[in-house]
């Protein structure tokens, strides 16, 4: 083989191949409406719920998953949101937020595959832990700051808590690690190519969420 062809690092390899839906994920209709602040709290609210959802999923599965000779390096508690969420969730929907809380379809088939790939693949697991995790550290902060500003949310405060990762401190040095780990990931070429093709499915799974949500919060135009 070309001797080229593994000069790659995976962490580039896996941000080429998923760029395109980033894009359509990012311009999508519903996130689009978001952060041009079309819409009300409620659409913020229950996309905040549908998070919850997938991350409960992704860090319920992660303490199994500590030892894992693959996934294992990637489990770092700075990451895991679901307290955030949590709180965010009792300041947007109340104490008892927890009650009536229901998966849009599209999140309970997203949270089913993550809880998946936990159990059977933690190869796969990898994948959908990069596209939220990365994400959340870059593009997130965009995020939080047009949600702050559009409700009106105390600055990193509740409501945006998910956004804020308070013991990560430099989130560019963080990532530039994330990708550290990428790139010596414990899999050969073709596990890693999986990889590759279950974020691909990781980014199809939220564009699907903000298509459900676009169809319960439409623009009444
Ligand atoms: C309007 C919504 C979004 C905006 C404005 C946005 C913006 C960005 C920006 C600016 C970066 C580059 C940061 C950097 O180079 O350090 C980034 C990276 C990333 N975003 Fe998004 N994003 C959005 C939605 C999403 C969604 C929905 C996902 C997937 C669930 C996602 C996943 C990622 C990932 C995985 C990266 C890291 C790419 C890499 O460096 O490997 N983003 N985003």
């Amino acid at each position: 083989m070309d001797a080229t062809a593994t000069v790659t690092p995976f962490s580039t390899l896996i941000r080429t191949a998923s760029h395109e839906q980033h894009t359509e994920a990012e311009t999508s209709t519903f996130m689009s409406d978001l952060l041009g602040g079309r819409l009300g709290v409620d659409a913020y609210t229950r996309y905040t719920e549908q998070l919850w959802f997938v991350y409960r999923a992704l860090e319920e599965a992660a303490e199994a998953l500590r030892n894992d000779p693959v996934a294992g390096p990637f489990i770092q508690s700075e990451l895991m949101r679901s307290t955030e969420l949590e709180r965010d969730l009792a300041h947007l929907r109340g104490e008892n937020w927890r009650e009536g809380l229901e998966p849009l379809p599209a999140t309970a088939a997203y949270a089913a595959r993550v809880a998946e790939c936990a159990r059977t693949w933690p190869a796969g697991y990898i994948a959908h832990h990069y596209t939220r995790y990365l994400g959340d550290l870059s593009g997130g902060q965009i995020i939080r700051d047009k949600a702050e500003k559009t409700w009106g949310f105390e600055r990193k405060g509740d409501g945006v808590r998910f956004y804020v990762f308070e013991q990560i401190t430099n989130p560019a040095a963080f990532k530039r690690g994330y990708r550290e780990l990428l790139d010596g990931v414990n899999a050969d070429d073709l596990e890693k190519q999986r990889i590759i093709e279950e974020c691909k499915r990781a980014f199809a799974l939220n564009t699907a969420v903000f298509r459900e949500l676009g169809e319960v919060f439409p623009l009444s135009a």
